[in-house]
Order: C-alpha cells, then sequence, then structure tokens
C-alpha cells in the first residue's frame, strides 16, 4: 500500500512548530517540517521528521515543495509575532501577508484538501466587550494583527472560491517550556523563566494586566482535534478558543506558590502595554466548544505545578551565562 500522504507544518522549528509536530507523530501522523531555520538539535522525535528549509515569501519555493510533497494538509505556523513584527512591520508584511497567500496559492495549484491557520488574539484591537466573540469588528493595532486579520479573510476566500478546508483558530498567549519567538505575552513565561533562573523578573507590564492564556498541550491538542474534525461540524472556518484568563499579578502568585521567595516586579513598557492594553480580557470560545468539543485540560494552577518542572530543566539544560530569552501571541 503506498504511504498515506504526509501533513506539512511550515514554520515547524518554532515555540508551537516543535510541540505540534511531536504531538503528530505521538497521534502516528505522518509528517514533514518546513521552516526557514534548522531542524532544532537534540530531540530524536524531530530528528526523524523529514526536515525542508523553505521561506514561505518565495512563491517558487513554497509551491515546488507542496508540489513535490503533495500533502494532505498543511498547517501553516510560519510568521513574525506582535513584538518582533512592530520592529520590522515591512518584513512581517512579507512573512505573514504574502507568506500566508503563497502557502495558498500552492494549497490551489496542487489540490491540498486542506490548510490549517494559526491565528491569533492580536487580530482584535481596542474597544472591545469584557468577554470577546468570534464574529466583533477587527481592528488591530499592529502589522501582526492586521496580517493575520488578511489570513483569516484570504483563507475564507480560497474556501469558497476554490473548495480549500481552511479552518483556524485564534490563539492567546501561549505558554511553554521553550523559549519564545517575540509575542507581547511573553511576560508570563519570563516569571516562570527567570524565577527559576534567576529568582526575579521585572515584567513589562502592570500588575492588573489581564488576557488571555492557554498552556501550550491544549493549544497542539485542539489545533489537531479541529484539523481532525468533521467539515459537516464546523458553521465556521476561524474559532477563538480559550483557557484562562489571570492578572499579571495573579499569575505572579501562582508562580511564587511553586517557586516560594521568587520576585516579581511590575515595570510597564510603554509600547508594549498598549499593545495588551488592546486585546481582549476574556474570550468567548462557545462555538469551538460546541462544534468541535475543544475542552482545555489546564488552568492556571494545573499549568503551574506542569512548567516550574519544566522549567527547571530548560534552565539547568543551558549555560547560566545564557541570556534572558527575548521578549507571544
Ligand atoms: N506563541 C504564541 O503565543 C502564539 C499566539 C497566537 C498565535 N500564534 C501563532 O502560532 C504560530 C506559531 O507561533 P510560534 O509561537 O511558534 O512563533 P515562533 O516565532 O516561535 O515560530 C515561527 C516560526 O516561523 C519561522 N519563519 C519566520 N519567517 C519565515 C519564513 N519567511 N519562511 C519560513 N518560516 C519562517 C521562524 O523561523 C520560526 O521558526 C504563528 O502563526 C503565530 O502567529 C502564536
Amino acid at each position: 500500500m503506498p504511504d498515506p500522504a504526509p501533513t506539512l507544518v511550515t514554520g515547524a522549528a518554532g515555540q508551537v512548530g516543535q510541540d505540534l509536530l511531536r504531538h503528530l507523530v505521538g497521534r502516528g501522523v505522518p509528517v514533514v517540517a518546513a521552516d526557514l531555520r534548522p531542524r532544532p538539535d537534540g530531540d530524536p522525535t524531530l530528528d526523524a521528521i523529514p526536515w525542508h528549509r523553505l521561506d514561505v515569501t518565495a512563491p517558487g519555493a513554497v509551491a515546488d515543495l507542496v508540489g513535490c510533497l503533495r500533502p494532505q494538509r498543511i498547517f501553516h505556523l510560519a510568521a513574525i509575532l506582535s513584538a518582533r513584527g512592530e520592529q520590522d512591520p515591512q518584513a512581517t508584511y512579507r512573512v505573514n501577508q504574502t507568506g500566508t497567500y503563497n502557502v495558498l496559492e500552492a494549497c490551489r495549484i496542487h489540490g491540498v484538501p486542506q490548510c490549517v491557520f494559526t491565528s491569533t488574539i492580536a487580530v482584535f484591537g481596542p474597544g472591545l466587550p469584557e468577554v470577546v466573540p468570534d464574529d466583533v469588528p477587527l481592528h488591530p493595532t499592529t502589522m501582526y494583527g492586521v496580517t493575520k486579520v488578511a489570513g483569516e479573510l484570504l483563507g475564507a476566500y480560497y474556501a469558497q472560491r476554490y473548495g480549500l478546508d481552511f479552518r483556524g483558530v485564534r490563539f492567546p498567549g501561549l505558554i511553554s517550556a521553550s523559549l519564545p519567538g517575540g509575542g507581547t505575552s511573553d511576560y508570563a513565561l519570563f516569571m516562570y523563566y527567570d524565577g527559576v533562573r534567576l529568582g526575579h523578573y521585572t515584567a513589562f507590564c502592570r500588575p492588573d494586566t489581564r488576557i488571555p492564556l492557554m498552556y501550550m498541550p491544549d493549544a497542539v491538542a485542539g489545533l489537531v482535534d479541529l484539523a481532525l474534525a468533521p467539515r459537516t461540524r464546523l458553521r465556521r472556518h476561524v474559532y477563538n478558543i480559550a483557557a484562562f484568563s489571570p492578572r499579571a499579578d495573579e499569575i505572579a502568585r501562582s508562580v511564587q506558590r511553586a517557586l516560594p521567595g521568587v520576585r516579581i516586579d511590575f515595570e510597564p513598557d510603554p509600547e508594549r502595554q498598549a499593545i495588551l492594553d488592546s486585546w481582549p480580557r476574556a474570550l468567548d470560545d462557545t462555538a469551538a466548544r460546541t462544534d468541535w468539543s475543544f475542552r482545555p485540560r489546564f488552568d492556571l494552577d494545573a499549568m503551574t505545578d506542569d512548567l516550574v518542572p519544566k522549567v527547571r530543566a530548560l534552565v539547568h539544560g543551558r549555560s547560566a551565562e545564557a541570556p534572558s530569552p527575548a521578549a507571544a501571541p
């Protein structure tokens, strides 16, 4: 019997990509990885996955790889996130907007049945209700948010015009025991990371900052559950998903419960605080829970208990001189 067509993951070397690859392998899905960056060292699961260097801004390269692999599904993750995106909005446009167009075009040209897209709470802008439903006016304030709105709309267009099965989630800020990719929700992970490494951390936000967060195992399981859900059950292309929405000082207390003696201070950075203030405080994900039974397993304290030993392992596997991670969605 011929091998089943693989699943292709773009942006595979990133914070979500690496965990998604391990999750897909764990579910027995044949997977192929692509990223601008090489395969990360030292993980036997990742070592066994075919790895392609791919720049999604190059349309020919994207079409060639997709034509050669003929995947049954593409998880399109490659992106530049919010904080880095504001340092170079032009590159962010090329990667997020043109890159997504190139991937959708490759799906159309080579008849890829499904494309799964990772959107973000950064699609929202100021003036939101306390709990934000799927359908509100989208007025993002960052290039990252603007390009993700465009990606959601482009995908819906390819679904309607060309019959592509386009699905996506709007991830909250994601937390895992890996160094994040330059987003604005990174203050939450730094409380754990620098708490273990240095015993203190100064957060770049106010203590009352509240945004939706999610632990990575729930995020990747949710993304794959959405990809595998019967299309007939889905009433939308892109879904809000939510887990918990703690204030920054509540995260600090949860960290201090697990790591007594850690000191966490708050010195808001005006630019990043303005982005955080423009995002939802909480999301309504009723449609995801109804249509494809999305159910996160971790609340804040359950995440802390699971994460702290993993951050300890991450920190102790590194040099004590290792720099603080770059300041996710
Ligand atoms: N991490 C979060 O908190 C979060 C929240 C909301 C949404 N998301 C979305 O999830 C996806 C993955 O995010 P992440 O946290 O893993 O980000 P990340 O920055 O860790 O990874 C992004 C990956 O994209 C790759 N990439 C960048 N430019 C590329 C190009 N031109 N061609 C090919 N690859 C390129 C990078 O090398 C990197 O490995 C993104 O689409 C992001 O918008 C993440």
